[in-house]
């Protein structure tokens, strides 16, 4: 299906998830969250719903009681950075069993060809691809699943998840063009701003994650205000002084990466930080980001730790997000077996 034929007839409603695969880190912030309360707050879509991945975080191995911890851990993130849990929709996709049923009827639509060009696919497996779970290559699929159950139309995340989201409508065109429907909306990835493909601190060549060998290299959301210091002053980044322009960050991704933090925390475009700061030297600059960083996370983490002492409270928003997240899923379900022949 072309641009030109996109469905009118869809309701403006987002989807976006995050796995519970350790603690949260500051690209999962500036890239996700950050955004999804943005979203959330602009009032322009319908619904809003935000999920924690847990059935995609179980394609590499979990210990039980860690992907536990951090199912908590993140549904405290998205709350304390402000998501509102009557505004948006917020629950574990495992606790919605539709997610893994469209999933499945996903794997019968998607090609292993393109499943083969996943690059996240490729770089998480490396040279040991026929050691990975059969769900890790299926991942993209399950992730269509979540998007397309709720017909969600716009899907804000980091620029790592691009081509994911490009797979969702690959899936969504096929479904509707096999069976004869108009059924499943294209869906457009909301990929904008300076901080979509936050680096690690120590190479600015590979991304920030959760997982990595040194703590030095990221922020995590839980960090203590001298953690953050200290790791933002001991951040990799070379002997010259901030340029003029952006383009001149080009071929220089250690400080690259430092701006595009400091313009995703202040809510800058990386020309407006270099208006400030072209011709200062890392001295300057670094202890800036630093305060930044600390005056912007300190208050959420503070709040994240005091809704981790509160299990219930966490339990309570995940099972009334869940609910409503099945008024919504199921309906589109049960329509999409009538479609495929399913006698129910
Ligand atoms: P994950 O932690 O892989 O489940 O990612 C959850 C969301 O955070 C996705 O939208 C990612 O694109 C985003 N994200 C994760 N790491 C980064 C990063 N280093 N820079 C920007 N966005 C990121
Ligand atoms: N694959 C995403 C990641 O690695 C997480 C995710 C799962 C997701 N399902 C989604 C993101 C649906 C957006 C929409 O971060």
């Amino acid at each position: 299906m072309t641009e030109t034929t996109a469905k009118a007839n869809f309701a403006k409603r987002v989807f976006s998830g995050i796995k519970p695969s350790g603690g949260l880190q500051l690209g999962n912030y500036l890239g996700a969250i950050k955004r999804f309360v943005q979203t959330q707050d602009q009032g322009e879509f319908e619904t809003t719903l935000y999920c924690i991945v847990d059935l995609h975080a179980i394609t590499v191995w979990q210990d039980p009681a860690d992907l536990r911890e951090a199912t908590y851990e993140v549904t405290a993130g998205y709350l304390a950075a402000g998501i509102d849990p009557e505004k948006s929709i917020l629950f574990n996709q495992s606790r919605v069993p539709a997610h893994a049923e469209l999933g499945w009827i996903f794997n019968c639509v998607a090609r292993v060809g393109w499943m083969n060009r996943m690059t996240q696919f490729k770089e998480k497996a490396g040279s040991g691809a026929e050691k990975q779970s059969l769900g890790l290559y299926a991942y993209p699929s399950l992730m269509a699943a979540d998007i397309l159950l709720y017909h969600a139309t716009h899907v804000p995340v980091g620029e790592d998840q691009k081509q994911h989201v490009e797979l969702t409508r690959d899936i969504a065109n096929k479904f509707n063009h096999d069976y004869k429907v108009d059924f499943f909306p294209e869906t457009i990835p909301v990929i904008e701003g300076p901080a979509m493909r936050i680096m690690n601190l120590r190479d600015g060549t590979k991304k920030m994650s959760k997982s990595g060998e040194s703590d030095m290299e990221r922020i995590n959301m839980l960090d203590d205000a001298d953690a953050i210091s200290k790791k933002f002053k001991k951040a990799r980044s070379d002997m010259e002084a901030l340029p003029e322009t952006a383009a001149e960050l080009d071929h220089r991704p250690e400080a690259k990466n430092l701006v595009n933090i400091y313009a995703g925390l202040a809510d800058l475009s990386v020309d407006q930080v270099l208006a400030q700061y072209a011709g200062e030297g890392w001295g300057k600059f670094k202890p800036a980001l630093a305060d930044l960083a600390v005056d912007q996370l300190a208050p959420i983490s503070t709040e994240m730790k005091r809704l981790m002492g509160d299990r219930a409270e966490l339990d309570r928003y995940l099972a009334r997000g869940a609910e409503r997240a099945r008024e919504i899923a199921n309906p589109i379900l049960q329509q999409t077996y009538d479609i495929v022949g399913l006698v129910r």
